[in-house]
Formats: structure tokens, sequence, C-alpha cells
């Protein structure tokens, strides 16, 4: 149970004072009745956007929340980075969310493809865990033709990245093409992808996340679309 005020202010509406005042304004119904009372206790359920209205739009979602996005390029993961990031993509509301909402990893500013976002700690702590061995899949065009003996390097498990000391977990890569290969990873080191194929004396040129786990990118979803990811889905990552 929460208290109406709270769990509105927490889903970003505003603050206690303004959804109190959203509510004495009678903009809040709950099964089709008005709420008359800031400080009543709501059971809290995934089916409440469909049981209650704010300002005659079905409520936000509820904590947990997660999202999947096709991130597009020249958007930022952070809001610390400079530019504009993929919180802004999102309704502007949600800036406002407690929990609030993180980016499950991050993928470059010059890197596309899918992205969950979530307010679900547990579950982004599994899907980014090395330990987990959850798989990240990528398809990267490159600057030169492959030598050949990338797919021995990266799955041998013994590669250095430069200025680490520990070795990366085996990899697997596939060859597309002359200069392009999809390769998949379980780790989420900084600029991985990319400092994988620098240290086989190469360039990524464009870079492409296309699958989490067993989750792929829609293919129909477009660059910069997003939509709530369901539970059965989010539990389907990890099959
Ligand atoms: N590896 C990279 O180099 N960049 C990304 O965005 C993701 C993985």
């Amino acid at each position: 149970m929460a208290r109406l005020d709270r769990l509105l202010a927490n889903l970003g509406y505003g603050s206690r004072r303004e959804v109190t005042d959203l509510v004495a304004r009678r903009q809040v119904t709950l099964d089709g009745a008005m709420v008359k009372d800031a400080g009543a206790r709501i059971a809290v359920s995934a089916d409440l956007p469909e049981r209650m209205t704010v300002s005659g739009q079905p409520l936000d979602p509820p904590a947990p929340l997660t999202i999947l996005m096709h991130k597009p390029l020249d958007v930022v993961c952070s809001h610390r980075e400079p530019g504009r990031s993929v919180y802004e993509i999102l309704p502007r509301r949600w800036q406002g969310r407690m929990p609030a909402l993180s980016t499950v990893g991050r993928l470059d500013k010059d890197t596309s493809g899918l992205l969950l976002i979530t307010d679900d700690g547990p579950f982004l702590h599994r899907v980014i865990s090395p330990k987990a061995h959850v798989a990240k899949r990528y398809v990267a065009t490159l600057d030169r033709p492959l030598r050949g003996d990338e797919a021995e390097v990266f799955a041998a498990g013994t590669l250095m990245l430069e200025g680490e000391s520990d070795a990366l977990a085996p990899a697997v890569l596939e060859v597309l093409g002359p200069k392009e290969a999809r390769l998949t990873i379980t780790e989420g080191r900084y600029h991985q992808v990319r400092r994988m194929f620098a240290a086989m004396g190469n360039h990524v040129t464009t870079l492409h996340r296309d699958r989490i786990g067993a989750l792929a990118l829609p293919e129909d979803m477009a660059p910069g679309a997003w939509r709530v990811l369901t539970p059965a889905e989010q539990a389907s990552l990890f099959a």
C-alpha cells in the first residue's frame, strides 16, 4: 500500500504539495470514481494504469519499470555527459521518478541498438554482472579487412586491453563480411568492443547492439522508438 500523494510524487507528477493540489482539483480517478483524499492508501499493482487516471490520462506505470529502446546515434546514456540523453526521449515526467530510471550498462554516443532502461536494481545488476554471463551481441563494421585470427584471439580469454590488468573473458566473433563482424561479449568494460578491435590493429566505424541475452531488438523498431518491457520478456532475457 502507498499513500496516493507519495505514489504520484514518486512517479514524477510533482511535489507532494502539487499532487495534493491535483487531487483537490479532482484530476485523479480510481476505478471510475474521483479520489478526494490525497492521503488515501492505494494498493500498488501493475494494473493500476488501467484503473487510475491523472488529468484524464492513464497513470504512468509504477515501479518496477523496464523500457526497451532502440537507442539512436548521437544521444548519450548518462545525465552527466554533454548532449541529449536517452532519458530525454522518454516522457519528461519520468525524469522525476523515484526510484530513478537508469540505463542497464551504457552504449557510446556513436553506438546504436538495444538499450534497456530500468528502475529495477536487482534486474540491472543481474544483466551487467560479468558473473551472470549475460551475452551482449554487437554488429561492428570496420575500417580495415579482418586479419583472420580475431575469432581465435577473442575466444582464448587471454586478450588484455590497454591499461587493464585482467584479461577479457572469452568472446565469440562471427565474420559477416571482409569488414563486418558480429561479436558476443559477456562483460561490459569501457568501450570494450571498440578497444577489442583496436587491440587487433583495426578501427570500428559503426557499432550496433542487436541482442542482450535471449532478447533481440525488434526488427520493426525504429531508432529512437521505445516501449515498456513486459515482465515475461524481462524474464525471457535470462532464458
Ligand atoms: N563496446 C563499445 O565499444 N561501445 C559500446 O557502446 C558498447 C560496447
